[in-house]
Formats: C-alpha cells, structure tokens, sequence
C-alpha cells in the first residue's frame, strides 16, 4: 500500500494510474458514487469515484459529511467538470463516524455568527480553512522578512508587574484565593504574599522589554500574545491578540516608518505569491457579501486589487496636525455625520475619522506622525515643538490603525519629566531607565496588530474571524 498523499499533492499530480491512500473528512457524498474529500492542504477537494454496486450498503451509509475516511484507489483522469484527476475507490475505510443528524456543519451555507458558536468545527467550512492559511503564511512571512534582516527574534515575558502603554487595561494574575486575599495592616491586599511578591498582569506589550534587548542587539522583535482587559465590543478589538513588535537602535522616525512600510508590503506579496488559490476564494466571498449591501457601500476594488493596490502605491505620509485640518474641512464633517465631531488640534482619532483618511480622502494606507504629547503614551521622543511626540501610526483601509509605534524619549531627563508628568512611578521602572543612563542613544520601533493584518489580508468583516479562538468581553469558550 502506497503512503497517504495530501490532497493539495494529489490535485497537482499527473502521475494517473498509480494507486494512492487518500485521508480525510468528507464534505459530501452524490449519489452513493462521488465524495467530496477535503484534508485541509488546499480548498479544493479531491473527489473519490466509489463503486457503490460493489461495495458494502452498511459502508455506504457511514460516508455521511463530517466522517473521516481513508481511501486507497487509482488516480484517473477526471471526466467532470471542475478537477482534472479524481480517484477510483477499490478500499474506503471510516476512521471517525459522524452522525448525519447531529453534526451541526451541514453541507450549506452558514452565517460567520453560527459558525463562531461552532469554532472548534469552522477550521472544515473553506473560509475558515483559506482564512487560518492564510494566516500561517503571513506568520511565516514575518519571521522571514525580521530574519532575512538580521532582527533577533527575542522572547519577552507574558507575565509582568508593568503596563507598558500605561492604560491600566491589565488582567491580574494571582495565586490567590480570591475570596479571601490575605490584607496588610492597614486592610490592603496583600501582594507581598502573592506568588511573584508583587502585583502581577499579563502583558498588554513587549516593547519596554523589547528596548532593554534593542539596546545590545540592535534589532530584535518580537511575536507573541497580549492581553487587554479593555472593554471594547468591537469588530476590531480582542482581549488577547497577537502583536509583532521589532524595537531598533539608530533608528529614527522616518527609518522607522520605512521599515514598517517595508515590512507590510513584504508579508502581504508573500501571502498573494503564496496562497493564490485561498485570496482567490477569499476575494469571491467577499463580492459575494457586497452584492447585500447598496452599491454605494460597496468597495471600488475586489479584494485581490486592494491587496495588489497596497503593493503598488508608496503610503501616505503626513503629520497629525495636517491630518486634523482636512478632517475639520471634511464634508461629513461640516454636514455632522461624524459621530464625534472633529472640533480643535489635540484631540484623539476615532476609527471614523481614520478610515475617512484611508477610504475617501487620500483612498491609500496612511502615516500618520506626530501626534499631541497628550494622547500617546509616556515612552514617546518628545519634539522640539514641546506639544508633539516623534509617534507614527499606520492607517489602512477597512482597517483603522494597523500599526503603532514611534522613536522613543532616550534622554534620561525629559524621559524622567514625563512620567512625573504623567504620574508613572519611576522606582518601577528603574530597569527601563537604567538604559538612558549606560549608552542611551536613538532608537524606534512599532507594533503591528497581528489579527488586524490577518483581517486585511482575508478581507473578513470581524477579528473573531481570523483567530481560531477568540478571547472578548464575556467570552472565553473552547
Ligand atoms: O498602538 P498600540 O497600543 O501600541 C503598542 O502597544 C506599542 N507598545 C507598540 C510598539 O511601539 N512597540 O498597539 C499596537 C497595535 C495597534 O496598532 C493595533 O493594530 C493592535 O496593536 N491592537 C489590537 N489588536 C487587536 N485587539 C486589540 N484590543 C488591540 N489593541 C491594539
Ligand atoms: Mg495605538
């Protein structure tokens, strides 16, 4: 007997008259005679020819949607429509049954919202299967481009006593028995007692980690989960994502934004070299979609031109302060259809206003740099202006921002103001500092929202899509 073939082989095989093994789940079965087998390494199934009149009706009847089965047979040539080779069944055996009337993936169409209450069963519907590739390929595709550059992949710490950006959205994490925390005198808890001898959370960020490392490797970055216990039920928001965040010595700003730019282009090339077939599917589901909604909310471009588009151009780059006078100046703005007016310079962008940079004004990714001290975090190089922070954020269409980052305050003394400014407790943080004191010298780095990139590249609606599991307000199943 031959060794099991993947089905993604299989499909690009002309090697016709061999006998295979076949293994996978079945997405359907025609007339007792034609499977439809799918085992994840491509969309597109291989479809199994059984001799039904020679073989076992008891056999027959377990090759129900759902079953996993095992194939040995000859590869032909296909005489349907829609595949070139197919394979003659001579041995099917059932590895897994699964029952007709309760297997809830029924071989129709269901809504991602039916599907997200069945996740650990969506990786077998073809969007999910395109989606979770595609995001293999531009995990894959990060490491690569950070390699290809000398970037030293550096792992920091999950659980930490900081909070990096400052938010206070952390999730505790403690030993103790919550009900009954042991107090200090004055009737506090007691955190000296707790596992780590101190208050403890997840981490919302791995950057002031990521700088300590910056500071001898040169270029490091990062890529792993974090946590925010912000409480925003939205369609671009979840509690535990994962970011990529490269921090950089001797950069400054502009090398930064390069960089970044450099960088988005790169993943989002491979995944279109790389998975052709998926953001081919994935573009068809996504026209589809738009035909329910009116034509003027539909996009100009399909999804492939989008990404294609993204590649081609050079982003946008402006400062803050321009961006708030086009915004004052806009359209929606002076007819009031923005839901937060955009009145004086300092205020905070609301994903509104951002996407109506992105989508209807410059109808390209943006950057947007220097922004009011005020509305970025304490870590963030102060300008000569006094009012502004050397930040940049990356705007992309559908999207919103996509990545933040900035060149960061590596002068002890207006490093140390801010936080008095702001309220961080420097004795916390002596570590951070302690590299401002021993060979401070420029440095930047940003962070990309993995989930956000993964949501522009499949052209999905909603980041509880495109992470197997997703973690947001009042949910945590599977
Ligand atoms: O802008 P943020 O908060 O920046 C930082 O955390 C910096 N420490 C990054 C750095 O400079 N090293 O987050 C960075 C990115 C955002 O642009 C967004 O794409 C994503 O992380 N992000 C989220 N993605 C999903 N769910 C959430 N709740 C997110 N919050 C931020
Ligand atoms: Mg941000």
């Amino acid at each position: 007997m031959s060794q099991r073939i993947k089905i993604k082989a299989l499909l690009a095989s002309t090697e016709t008259g061999k006998d295979v093994t076949v293994k996978g789940w079945v997405r359907t079965f025609r007339n007792n005679q034609f499977i439809a087998l799918n085992d994840g390494s491509t969309n597109s199934n291989i479809q199994i020819v059984v001799d039904f009149e020679n073989t076992d009706a008891a056999l027959l009847k377990r090759i129900t949607t759902g079953a996993a089965i095992s194939v040995v047979g000859e590869l032909v040539q296909s005489l349907g429509k829609g595949q070139t080779v197919e394979v003659k069944a001579k041995e099917i055996k059932i590895l897994g049954d699964s029952d007709p009337e309760k297997y809830p993936l029924q071989p129709k169409k269901h809504s991602l919202e039916f599907l997200r209450e069945i996740a650990h069963l969506r990786f077998r519907t073809n969007t999910f299967g395109a989606i979770f590739r595609v995001r293999n390929s531009l995990a894959f595709a990060v490491h690569q481009f950070f390699q290809e550059r000398g970037f030293v992949y550096l792992h920091t710490p999950i659980i930490t006593a900081s909070d990096a950006e400052g938010a206070g959205e952390t999730f505790h994490v403690t030993n103790f028995d919550i009900a009954n925390p042991p107090k200090t005198d004055t009737g506090e808890i007691d955190y000296k007692q707790d596992f780590f001898g101190r208050a403890t959370n997840l981490t919302v960020s791995g950057q002031l980690e990521g700088e300590l490392g910056a500071m001898a490797l040169s270029d490091i970055y990062t890529f792993g989960p974090t946590f925010r216990a912000e409480n925003s039920n939205t369609t671009r928001h979840l509690a535990e994502f994962w970011m990529i965040e490269p921090e950089m010595a001797f950069y400054d700003i502009v090398d930064n934004m390069d960089l970044a730019e450099a960088m988005l282009k790169y993943v989002i090339k491979y995944a279109l070299d790389n998975n052709k077939e998926d953001i081919e599917f994935l573009t068809q589901r996504l026209t589809e979609e738009e035909k329910q909604k009116p034509q003027n909310e539909r996009s100009e471009m399909s999804l492939l031109e989008k990404l294609q588009f993204c590649l081609d151009n050079d982003f946008e780059r402006l400062t803050y302060t321009e961006a708030i006078e086009i915004l004052r100046e806009s359209t929606p703005n002076k007819k009031k259809k923005f839901q937060y007016q955009v009145e004086g310079w300092g205020t905070d962008l609301q994903s509104e206003h951002e996407r109506y940079l992105v989508e209807k004004h410059f109808k390209k990714p943006v950057i947007l740099t220097n922004y009011p001290k005020e509305i970025k975090s304490f870590y963030m190089r102060q300008n000569d202006d006094g009012k502004t922070v050397a930040a940049m954020d990356i705007l992309f269409p559908g999207i919103g921002e996509i990545i933040g980052g900035s060149q960061r305050e590596e002068r002890l003394d207006k490093l140390e103001q801010r936080m008095d400014e702001i309220g961080i407790p420097k004795d916390e943080l002596w570590w951070y500092l302690d590299t401002r004191r021993f060979g401070a010298c420029p440095h930047a780095g940003f962070g990309l929202g993995f989930e956000r990139l993964v949501l522009f590249v499949t052209g999905m609606g909603n980041i509880r899509d495109v992470i197997p599991f997703p973690r947001f307000p009042k949910n945590a199943e599977f």
